[in-house]
């Protein structure tokens, strides 16, 4: 099982970015924390903070992984370019976000991309990746 990991804009600066809302751990953190939790599954992790580049990753993606758990921090709620990426390749998907977006300002309660996954994981913090990995992995090995 090969598994897609992206993370979106800004998410490079956690550990230090807004820590009353981020904590302090840091996106290599992050990806070591999936691969410690799913030692038998193959993680292909990369960060961008540009919408094209999370776009080619898609789809190529979809050429090479079974899954794909993804951040696309505040473009989730912006970009239509992202959500038809994922429509046109159909890449099972779970979204996970560390912040509860429902709880935070009106702008971030919709998501665009959120639509095309099978579901999204918001709030846990760090825990809402290897949560999000765990129901992808579910779903996959589920599936007929
Ligand atoms: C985020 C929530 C987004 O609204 C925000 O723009 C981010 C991070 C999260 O993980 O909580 O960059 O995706």
């Amino acid at each position: 099982m090969q598994i897609r990991v992206l993370h979106g804009p800004n998410l490079n600066l956690l550990g230090t970015r807004e820590p009353d809302i981020y904590g302090t751990i840091t996106l290599a953190e992050i990806d070591a924390s999936m691969a410690a939790a799913e030692p038998s599954v193959t993680l292909v992790p990369s960060q961008s903070n540009h919408e094209g580049v999370l776009i080619d990753a898609i789809h190529a993606a979809a050429q090479d992984c079974d899954g794909l758990v993804a951040n696309f921090g505040a473009l989730t709620h912006s970009s239509y370019a992202l959500a038809d990426a994922l429509a046109s390749v159909k890449l099972p998907t779970v979204e996970v976000h560390l912040s509860n977006i429902h709880a935070r300002e009106a702008f971030r309660e919709r998501s665009l991309t959120g639509a095309h996954a099978i579901g999204l994981i918001t709030g846990f913090g760090p825990a809402s990746y290897t949560l999000g990995l765990r129901a992808l992995l579910d779903y996959l090995r589920t599936q007929p």
